[in-house]
């Protein structure tokens, strides 16, 4: 029943912030002494994609997507696999650009890496290295097809696919980014493992790497973008997606590499639109 509102939920558009009026702690989250303050908001990515050879790269992965689909299904522990929208996979790596510099020779690690739509964008148009983890055996067979097609188009450079694997049992030491995305549907219980186990595995990240970590609505609603042991980046998430059910992002350090808290708190997150430039791509 969770996974099909979960489904629904991300299927169906959404009023835009429909959840400040529900929820008076979310609504109490976006006040300041100055009255209420948007959510910061993502840019686009269109401009990346004008580039002709960056273009192809991007329609040849979504054919081989398109031709090995994944359905909404409920995966190993309950949670459900929903892709991350593939036009917002671009503004995603834009943010992760803004956090950790140019990505060319970066790592990326996919953490429950789905059909590598994420991993595959890593690599081919970001040139960076990527390692694909996902842990689910049904998901872990449709990854590995993917991973063929892709091979066969010459897609699969500096891309590493451990399949049948718990991304929390390889190490996240030599990683500059560790993407997830986990619609888990709240409320969770306070000592929920998931959220215990990323806070643990947090500290193992090197100076300078982030946790990036995509959150539907309802999550945001919930508060579960809030850690204990674990301080977001930005003061506010940011809204990547309101297309198709609301999507928000949050940057994560390990706790104590958070050089001054303070100034991340002290206002709103604005989005530069001019930074595009900033990328540079495999191309
Ligand atoms: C919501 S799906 C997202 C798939 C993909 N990252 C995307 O954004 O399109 C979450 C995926 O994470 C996988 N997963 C959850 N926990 C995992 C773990 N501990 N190790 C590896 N994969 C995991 C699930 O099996 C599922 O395929």
């Amino acid at each position: 029943m969770l996974t099909i509102t979960i489904a629904i939920m991300l299927m169906m558009p959404q009023q835009p912030h429909a959840f400040i009026r529900r929820s008076p702690t979310v609504a109490y989250r976006l006040q300041s002494e100055a009255g209420l303050r948007p959510m910061a908001t993502a840019r686009t990515s269109l401009d990346l994609l004008e580039d002709d050879k960056t273009l192809e790269l991007y329609e040849k992965i979504a054919d081989i997507l398109s031709a090995n689909p994944i359905w909404f299904r409920t995966v190993f522990d309950g949670t459900l696999y929903a892709p991350t929208p593939y036009n917002i996979l671009c503004s995603i790596f834009l943010e992760i650009s803004e956090e950790i510099g140019g990505l060319a020779g970066k790592h990326f690690t996919d953490f429950g890496a789905g059909d590598l739509r994420a991993s595959l964008l890593a690599v081919n148009l970001f040139g960076m290295r990527a390692t694909a983890i996902e842990k689910d055996p049904i998901i872990s067979a449709k990854a590995r097809k993917v991973f063929e097609a892709a091979r066969q188009e010459g897609l699969t450079g500096g891309l590493c696919l451990l399949d049948n694997t718990d991304a929390f049992s390889v190490s996240w030491k030599d990683t500059d980014v560790v993407f997830l995305f986990y619609p888990k549907p709240p409320p969770l219980l306070p000592g929920d493992e998931f959220r215990k186990s990323l806070q643990k595995k947090i500290n193992e990240l090197k100076e300078g790497a982030v946790l990036a970590i995509l959150f539907v609505g309802a999550q945001i609603e919930f508060e579960l973008d809030l850690f204990t042991d674990m301080p977001p980046t930005k003061n506010m998430p940011l809204l990547i997606s309101n297309g198709n059910g609301e999507l928000y992002l949050q940057f994560y350090r390990p706790p104590n590499r958070l050089r001054n808290l303070k100034q991340l708190r002290s206002g709103p997150t604005y989005v530069n639109y001019d930074a595009l430039s900033t990328i540079q791509t495999a191309a």
